[in-house]
């Protein structure tokens, strides 16, 4: 991990990601383990526009995010949202991602009860969100971790999230999710089927998003086809 004095007046900032859009990085808040997401500008566009957008995509995360939790879905607690410093501070969740405990299930057998009762969570959470008229954006397992102890799921990176109550917004979600989870994790067996049980028992409308998302997955086949 790669240490940075990004800010004089505060402990030293731990760069845990680099994205293309934001930085994470861990630090401390008022003595709590916390993860700062700082936004940054994007050169080529104009430096008004941009201000404006970035606050934008600030605020959205924020209130998504304050949203879910709304709704009953496992969330950081947001402790603070910098309008200056373009930053969002979160409660550090301690526990690995989806990501990397589908991968350990890939190279050292699946563990079924467990997988059993991730699946469930995860579909759980997803009808939660859809119901309430959330999208989240980027359902990928990596924006899903296990608090360790407990197992309990916590969405997090409501960076691309959005409000809609739309069946293809909603269907569009799952299948990012679903393409996510046959690249990556295939391994594992179908990890979808199980997710989508648990989306028909949460979310009232599943028969309109299901129906939707045997569509995005056709045109998804032709685009292939075609490309
Ligand atoms: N609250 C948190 N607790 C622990 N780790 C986190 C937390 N938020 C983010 N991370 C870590 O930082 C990574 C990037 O954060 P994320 O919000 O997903 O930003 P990005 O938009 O760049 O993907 C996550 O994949 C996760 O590993
Ligand atoms: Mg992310």
């Amino acid at each position: 991990m790669e240490e940075t004095e990004a800010c004089a007046n505060h402990s030293p900032l731990v760069l845990l990601k680099q994205g293309a859009e934001a930085r994470v990085f861990e630090s401390n808040f008022v003595g709590r383990r916390s993860v700062i997401k700082e936004r940054f500008s994007k050169k080529y566009r104009h430096p008004t526009l941009d201000t404006k957008l970035t606050l934008r995509r600030l605020n959205a995360e924020a209130r998504c995010m304050t949203k879910a939790r709304k709704l009953g879905v496992c969330t950081p607690a947001l402790y603070a949202v910098d309008t200056v410093l373009n930053t969002l501070t979160f409660e550090y969740v301690e526990g690995p991602s989806l990501k990397e405990v589908l991968l350990e299930f890939g190279l050292k057998g699946v563990v079924e009860e467990w997988l059993d009762d991730i699946a469930s969570q995860v579909g759980d959470a997803i009808g939660k969100l859809h119901d309430g008229g959330l999208i989240h954006g980027d359902l990928t397992t990596s924006n899903m971790l296990l608090k360790s102890g407990t197992n309990q799921l916590v969405l997090i990176d409501f960076g691309l999230s959005f409000t809609s109550t739309l069946p293809e917004d909603k269907a569009v979600d799952l299948y990012v999710l679903e393409r996510a989870l046959l690249s990556m994790h295939s391994s594992c067996g179908n990890v979808m089927d199980r997710i989508l049980a648990a989306y028909r028992k949460s979310s009232k409308q599943w028969s309109s998003t299901l129906n939707k998302l045997a569509q995005v997955r056709q045109r998804g086949r032709k685009k292939t086809m075609v490309g």
